[in-house]
């Protein structure tokens, strides 16, 4: 999986340690490692820091760690940057990731993107002035069979269409929490119409009718959301734009 963000200037914290209960978390996650073999927990501490510090690891956090560990900085450096899982730059509250490889890119991506774009006002690898969300483009997030999918945060949303998307970015908008998994009621990744009976039942059809768009209810123009007129969408929310 690859990520494109805008290069974008930030500030570096000076300082980073765990809280209280991430150390106890940091610790027993040490210990399920052999003796010796502790700086395998290397990921997962990675992961406990950048979950911690608003979904991306700063310098300070890889450099306590490597001292956590007692491992060469250089060593934490090289694999927090080469799994792009890794935010080594600060991004929105919701990280939007549209997956456009080929599976998902037949199944519906690019209108998939369209709409986020649109709907946020930002191009891939920018993030909202408000800081609500990130938007950036994928490979493959292996779900290719619930194809087109979305990974938003930790959850995936599968089986999207363009409405979809955008009722969930609404709902986002609205400090809600869109149901995550597929769109199409599917268990897992059963045929459509073979659901089990708990599994959730596909959005209606005609939700979009009868419901008017949070966005819209929050006071921010997010433009024309069919994606036909660009130019007038969303613009009155600035995009934090790349300095380079
Ligand atoms: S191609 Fe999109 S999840 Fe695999």
């Amino acid at each position: 999986m690859s990520a494109i963000f805008k290069e974008a200037k930030f500030d570096q914290p000076d300082y980073f340690e765990f809280t209280k209960e991430n150390l106890v978390k940091a610790k027993k996650l040490m210990e399920q490692y052999p003796e010796g073999k502790q700086q395998a927990a290397v990921m997962p501490l990675l992961h406990l820091a950048q979950e911690q510090h608003h979904n991306w690891l700063p310098r300070a956090a890889m450099f306590y760690i490597a001292d956590m560990l007692e491992m060469p900085p250089i060593k934490v450096f090289e694999v927090a940057h080469f799994y792009t899982m890794y935010n080594k730059q600060p991004v929105g509250r919701n990280l939007v990731q549209v997956c456009r490889t080929t599976p998902c890119w037949l199944r519906g991506a690019d209108a998939l993107s369209e709409v986020c774009r649109n709907k946020l006002g930002i191009d891939m690898g920018e993030t909202t002035i408000d800081g609500a969300f990130t938007l950036i483009e994928v490979e493959c997030l292996g779900a290719c069979v619930n194809a087109p999918v979305v990974q938003i945060n930790n959850d995936y949303y599968e089986d999207l269409s363009p409405d979809d998307i955008s009722d969930i970015l609404d709902e986002l908008a609205q400090g809600d929490e869109p149901r995550a998994g597929s769109y199409q009621a599917r268990q897992c990744s059963a045929p459509v119409g073979h659901a089990h009976k708990g599994a959730p039942a596909a959005r209606a059809p005609s939700k979009r009718v009868q419901k008017k768009p949070a966005l819209e209810n929050a006071k921010l123009d997010f433009g024309d959301e069919s994606g036909k007129d660009d130019k007038k969408s969303v613009r009155n929310t600035k995009k934090t734009r790349a300095k380079k």
